[in-house]
């Protein structure tokens, strides 16, 4: 039986409002439009793979307010298992963001139930985790809890992708315990301390054990780099050398870039898991993004496997 690949992450609703710039500090400007879209990193890259046809099961929690139960039916909807996301007291987290004409966005997570999955509540959902063919991290989370994750996929021999976003500081001793680390720029120089050219940054991540890197840049596309094996699909791929490799991103005019790293990581997770070498599956999960980027929303623009197969085809 094909094991899941299992999301334990945020659920957010994205507040989005549409500027033709992003205001400085202190300054008011006229939205363009509105919308309340389905988001949170986790949700999105759950969606994402579910979309694509793979068994997706999420671990996380919403609040018990209209947004919980919207967010809930969306990822039931996409094809995600919701039964370990929980419904707890107080609002569910929400992301106001602004997104420019140029594609630019930021945003500001507000965790609210987010924040309450906790460490207890993963060890009660731990048999979900232990058979899992994958599992997909952010860092939208409690970190305790994502470590208590991992710590309970390495016992089990499970391999996980970390996206390192937002960044923030990592607990000791992680680094050997990720198959995949996925960071983009912003988020690498953070993580190294400072900013490094692409091929440098990844060597370093591998020095510190971590077993396979994806440098998201965007336009540029993605530099996959991967060291150790490790059995099973999913794990990296070269036997005690490393293989790294740009994988160029496809030309197309962007709309909405919220939500285009989740939807790489979730299409690059399901492609490893089907057996694709990972340079391969950057390509795939590359295609991917580059339709979710030509749509609106977060989870709203991931597309399905045939969408992407039909892009492939003529790109
Ligand atoms: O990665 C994009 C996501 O970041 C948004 O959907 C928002 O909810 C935040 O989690």
């Amino acid at each position: 039986m094909t094991k899941p690949i299992v999301v334990v992450g945020s659920i957010n609703m994205d507040l989005v409002a549409r500027t033709h710039t992003i205001p400085r500090p202190g300054e008011t400007v006229i939205g363009t439009g509105f919308e309340t879209t389905p988001g949170g990193k986790g949700a999105n890259q759950a969606v994402a793979a579910a979309r694509l046809g793979y068994p997706v099961k999420m671990i996380g929690m919403v609040g018990e307010d209209v947004f919980g139960q919207a967010l809930l039916e969306n990822l039931s909807d996409a094809g995600v298992g919701v039964w370990a996301v929980d419904r707890v007291e107080g609002p569910s987290g929400v992301a106001p963001i602004l997104l420019a004409e140029s594609g630019e966005n930021s945003i500001v997570v507000v965790p609210g139930a987010n924040g309450k999955v906790d460490c207890a509540y993963i060890d009660k959902n731990i048999e979900l985790i232990r058979g899992a063919g994958m599992v997909l991290l952010q860092l939208e989370i409690p970190m305790a809890t994502n470590a208590r994750v991992m710590e309970i996929c390495a016992d089990a021999g499970v391999p996980v992708m970390l996206d390192p976003a937002p960044a923030a500081g990592l607990p000791e001793g992680v680094w050997s315990k990720m198959a995949w680390l996925t960071p983009n720029e912003t988020e690498a120089a953070f993580y190294l301390g400072r900013s490094t050219e692409t091929e440098a940054a990844a060597k370093e991540f591998l020095s510190r054990s971590v077993q396979g890197v994806v440098l998201k840049r965007g336009a540029e596309g993605a530099y996959v780099a991967s060291q150790v094996r490790k059995d099973g699909p999913g794990a990296p791929s070269a036997v005690g050398e490393t293989r790294a490799e740009w994988v160029p991103a496809f030309n197309v005019e962007p709309v909405d870039t919220v939500g285009a790293g989740d939807c790489f990581n979730g299409a690059f997770g399901v492609a490893l898991m089907e057996g694709r070498d990972p340079w391969e599956a950057a390509r795939f999960a590359s295609a991917a993004a580059a339709i979710s980027v030509t749509r609106r929303g977060a989870q709203a623009s991931m597309p399905t496997r045939a969408e992407v197969e039909g892009f492939l085809a003529c790109h």
